[in-house]
C-alpha cells in the first residue's frame, strides 16, 4: 500500500520508496499540506497541522476563529480571493467577471497504478502494483469549477508526481488565467533555492540563493523550456550539501513556457510551485470541457543533491523515457555538423562515415543541409526533399552506401520550422505562428510552423514518416532553432488566441507520439540549438537530448555537471570536436575532449577524413574504452565528486548497480605550480570489497577509496584529465 487513508482523521498518507507526503482535509473542506520528507510511519499525523492565531490582516471566514485563516493555512492547491493573499495555484474567471473561487473537498478515489495524462508526456508504471494514485476532487459549488488533483506515489522510486485536471461542471463559460501543476506550503523558509540557468552554449549552470521574503522564481516566456531557465528548482535545507541534508526538487514534464518558484510570506512559510507560465496564458472552458495540466515530479532526498539526482535519474531512465532504446546501450556516433557545416556532398559524407567505421564508430549522422536547396541557414526549412546537387543519387543511395560499411545511418530534421524562402511557405504563408497585420519576426531566417493546427500536424507526420520509411534510418536528430514570437494562430478565434502556445505543445506532443510510435526501432535525439529544450517532456518521446552546441570540453564540465542535477547521463549527448573549439576557441587535448565526452552518450563531431594517424590511434582507444564502460555511464549510478563551479578540478564517477565496477573521470582545468597534495574521495562503492584498478596491479579497498580517497593526479599542462576503471575482485 503506498497510499493510506485515515478516515477518522481525514488524512491521506502517501508513501513512496523512502518518502512520505501527507494531506489533511479540514472539517470545512479545505485541503491542507502537512508533510513532505523522509518516510515516517504515521500514526496521528493530523498533529502536524499547527495553527497559530493571526492578526485580522489575515482574514478568516470564521470570525470567531483567528487560527483558521487561509492566509496561514499550509495548503495543497490554493485559490484566490477568500483570504489567502499568497501566490495562487490557479486563477479562474467566472462569467460575471469575478476571479474569486472557493475550492472545497468533494470526494476522492485511490486507484492502483498511474492513469496516463491525455495528450501529455508523463511518468508511467509498467504494472499496477508499482504505484498508487490518489485523485482528490475539489469543487467550487457556486460556479461548478472542479479540479481533480492527482498524486502518484511510486513504491520503488523516491518520487511523488502531481497534476491537475480542471472540469467545468457549471453552466457558464469559465476562463483559466492560471493553472499550475503543483503548489505546497513548507512550514518555514530556511532553505536555499537552486536553479539551472544559462544561455545558448552555456546551459544549466548551477545557481543558488538564500530564500528571502517575497517572490523568487524562474520562468520561461519563450514558448519552449529554454536555454535560459530549466523547468526545475530545488530547495536545500540549511547546511544541505552534495551528500547530506534534506533536498526537495520539483521538475515540470513540459517543454513550453513555465514558471517555478517560491513565495516566502509574512509568517516565514515557503510556498513552492511549478506549472505552465500564467503570463500570456488563458484557457476557455465551455460547460463540460476539461483542462489537464502537465505533470510535476517531486523528489525528496535526505542524502543531499546527489541523492536527489540519482532518484530523478532512476525514475526518468526507467519510467519516463520509453521505446526500444530505453534499456539499450546507445551507439557511438559521428555527426558531420562541425566537420562540414552546410558544405558537403555524398563523397564527403561517405568519407567521414568510412573513417568513422575504421575507428569503431557505429552510427553516422547527417546533420543540417541535406534537403531543399539549403546551402546556408537562410532557406528550405519545410522542404523535406533531398538536395539534388549535394546528393544527386538521393538519400536512399547514400544510406545504403553507409549501411554497406556496416554503419547505422541517422538524419537531422527541424520539422517545426519554416523558412520564408521555401516552397512550403510560398504555398502556405498562413501556416506559421503569426498575428494578422503584424510583421513576422524572424530568427535564424526562420519562422515557426503553427503546430497547434491539425493540417500542419498532418503535414509534419506525413513528410517525416515518408522519409523515415524510404530508407533504413535508425536515428533521428529532431532540432528546433528559435523561440516563439507573435504567438497567434490563424485558426483560433480571438478569445482563444492566448491558448496558442499551449496548443502548440499539445500539437507537438501529438506529432511526436505518432512518429516515435510508428518507428520504434529508431533512436530519437531531441535538440534545440543544443540544450534549449532539455526537459522531461521531450525525454518522454526521445530518450536523449543534444546537451549543448558548446562542444568545448572545459565548458562542458559545467554544462554536463549542471544537467546531471536532474537528467540521467543516458539522456546527454556529448561529442569530441576539433580544436581550436568552434564556440570558445580553446584547445584541450584529444584525451581530455574524449574523457569529457565519454561521460555522456559518446560521439565525434569533426571531419574524420582530416585527422592524423596519431589522432586516429587515440580515437580508436577512446571508442574501445567507451564500449567497455558505456553500460556504467548510461545505466550506472552517478556520483558527483568535485564541482567545476567550486574549483579548478572536476570529478565524477559511475558505479554499476551491483557495485562491482566503477568508472571515474577527473579533469583539472588550469595547472598551478607547487600545488597542494590533495586527495579526492570516491563514492557509492562497497566498503567491504576490494577493487582492482584496470591496467595496473593495484588493489584498493572500497573503504580506502571512499574514506581516504585517491591522490589528486599531477599534470603538466592545462586542461588535463585522467580516468580510472575499477573492478571488484573476489
Ligand atoms: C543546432 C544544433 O544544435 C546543431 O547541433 C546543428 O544541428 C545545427 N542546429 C544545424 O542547423
Amino acid at each position: 500500500m503506498t497510499i493510506l487513508f485515515d478516515q477518522e482523521r481525514s488524512l491521506f498518507h502517501l508513501q513512496a520508496k523512502d518518502t512520505s507526503y501527507v494531506i489533511h482535509v479540514l472539517e470545512k473542506g479545505y485541503v491542507a499540506h502537512l508533510y513532505w520528507g523522509k518516510k515516517i510511519r504515521g500514526t496521528q499525523l493530523n498533529r502536524l497541522l499547527e495553527l497559530k492565531p493571526r492578526a485580522s490582516f489575515s482574514p478568516s471566514d470564521a470570525s470567531s476563529d483567528y487560527k483558521l485563516t487561509l492566509d496561514a493555512l499550509p495548503q495543497e492547491y490554493p485559490g484566490y480571493g477568500r483570504g489567502d493573499s499568497r501566490y495562487p495555484a490557479f486563477h479562474a474567471q467566472l462569467p460575471n467577471g469575478s476571479t474569486i473561487s472557493d475550492f472545497r473537498y468533494a470526494g476522492h478515489r485511490i486507484v492502483q497504478g498511474k492513469p496516463g495524462l491525455p495528450g501529455l508526456p508523463a511518468t508511467y508504471t509498467e504494472s499496477e502494483d508499482e504505484a498508487q494514485t490518489l485523485e482528490l476532487t475539489l469543487k467550487d459549488e457556486l460556479t461548478g469549477l472542479t479540479a481533480v488533483l492527482s498524486y502518484t506515489a511510486f513504491e520503488q522510486h523516491n518520487a511523488i508526481t502531481r497534476s491537475v485536471r480542471f472540469v467545468n461542471e457549471g453552466s457558464g463559460v469559465l476562463e483559466l488565467k492560471s493553472a499550475l501543476s503543483m503548489s505546497l506550503d513548507l512550514p518555514n523558509d530556511e532553505f536555499d533555492m537552486l536553479q539551472l540557468s544559462g544561455a545558448w552554449a552555456r546551459e544549466r549552470y548551477v545557481h543558488k540563493r538564500k530564500l528571502v521574503p517575497g517572490m523568487q522564481s524562474v520562468e520561461s516566456r519563450r514558448g519552449s523550456s529554454s536555454h535560459m531557465q530549466n523547468p526545475f528548482i530545488a530547495l536545500l535545507s540549511d547546511g544541505a550539501t552534495e551528500d547530506h541534508g534534506d533536498v526537495y526538487g520539483v521538475n515540470l514534464v513540459y517543454s513550453g513556457s513555465f514558471t517555478a518558484g517560491v513565495e516566502v510570506d509574512q509568517f516565514h512559510t515557503a510556498r513552492l510551485f511549478i506549472g505552465i507560465n500564467p503570463f500570456d496564458f488563458n484557457w476557455r472552458l465551455e460547460p463540460g470541457e476539461q483542462f489537464q495540466t502537465p505533470e510535476a515530479v517531486l523528489v525528496h532526498s535526505e542524502h543531499g543533491l546527489g541523492g536527489m539526482s540519482r532518484s530523478f535519474h532512476d525514475l526518468y531512465r526507467t519510467r519516463l523515457t520509453r521505446g526500444a532504446f530505453r534499456d539499450k546501450t546507445r551507439p557511438i556516433l559521428v555527426n558531420n555538423w562541425e566537420g562540414t557545416y552546410f558544405d558537403f556532398n555524398a563523397e564527403k559524407i561517405e568519407g567521414i562515415a568510412r573513417s568513422g567505421k575504421e575507428l569503431g564508430i557505429e552510427l553516422f549522422v547527417l546533420d543540417d543541409g541535406w534537403f531543399g536547396k539549403r546551402d546556408s541557414d537562410n532557406s528550405s526549412l519545410g522542404d523535406w526533399f533531398v538536395h539534388s546537387k549535394k546528393l544527386p543519387n538521393g538519400l536512399e543511395d547514400l544510406v545504403s552506401r553507409v549501411k554497406a560499411m556496416d554503419m547505422e545511418f541517422g538524419l537531422w530534421f527541424e520539422p517545426e520550422m519554416i523558412s520564408p524562402d521555401s516552397e512550403l511557405y510560398r504555398a502556405h504563408p498562413d501556416w506559421c505562428l503569426h498575428v494578422e497585420n503584424r510583421s513576422r519576426t524572424e530568427s535564424r531566417n526562420q519562422l515557426i510552423l503553427d503546430v497547434s493546427r491539425e493540417d500542419v500536424q498532418e503535414y509534419i507526420v506525413k513528410v517525416v514518416s515518408g522519409i523515415l520509411a524510404s530508407a533504413p534510418i535508425t536515428y533521428v536528430k529532431w532540432d528546433m532553432n528559435r523561440n516563439m514570437t507573435e504567438i497567434g494562430s490563424a485558426l483560433l478565434p480571438a478569445e482563444r488566441q492566448r491558448e496558442t502556445a499551449h496548443r502548440y505543445m499539445l500539437g507537438l506532443y501529438h506529432v511526436l507520439e505518432r512518429i516515435t510510435s510508428a518507428f520504434p526501432h529508431i533512436l530519437f535525439e531531441s535538440c534545440s540549438g543544443g540544450g534549449g529544450r532539455f526537459d522531461p517532456g521531450m525525454l518522454f518521446y526521445m530518450p536523449q537530448t543534444w546537451t549543448s552546441d558548446n562542444t568545448d570540453a572545459v565548458s562542458r564540465l559545467k554544462i554536463q555537471y549542471g544537467t546531471s542535477l536532474v537528467y540521467p547521463i543516458s539522456s546527454m549527448g556529448a561529442h569530441v570536436s576539433e580544436v581550436p573549439n568552434h564556440q570558445v576557441g580553446r584547445s584541450p587535448s584529444l584525451e581530455t575532449r574524449g574523457n569529457v565526452a565519454l561521460s555522456g552518450n559518446f560521439g565525434y563531431e569533426l571531419d574524420l577524413t582530416k585527422i592524423s594517424e596519431e589522432e586516429k590511434e587515440t580515437m580508436k582507444e577512446q571508442v574501445a574504452l567507451y564500449k567497455e564502460v558505456r553500460h556504467l555511464v548510461q545505466f550506472g549510478d552517478f556520483y558527483r565528486l568535485l564541482s567545476p563551479f567550486e574549483g579548478n578540478e572536476t570529478a565524477w564517477m559511475f558505479v554499476s548497480k551491483d557495485q562491482s565496477e566503477a568508472f571515474v573521470v577527473f579533469v583539472s582545468v588550469l595547472q598551478e605550480p607547487n600545488a597542494k597534495l590533495n586527495r579526492f574521495r570516491l563514492k557509492g562503492l562497497d566498503a567491504k570489497r576490494d577493487y582492482k584498478l584496470q591496467g595496473t596491479e593495484s588493489v584498493y579497498g572500497g573503504d580506502e577509496l571512499m574514506y581516504a580517497g585517491l591522490a589528486t593526479p599531477q599534470f603538466h599542462g592545462d586542461f588535463a584529465s585522467k580516468v580510472y576503471h575499477f573492478h571488484a575482485i573476489g
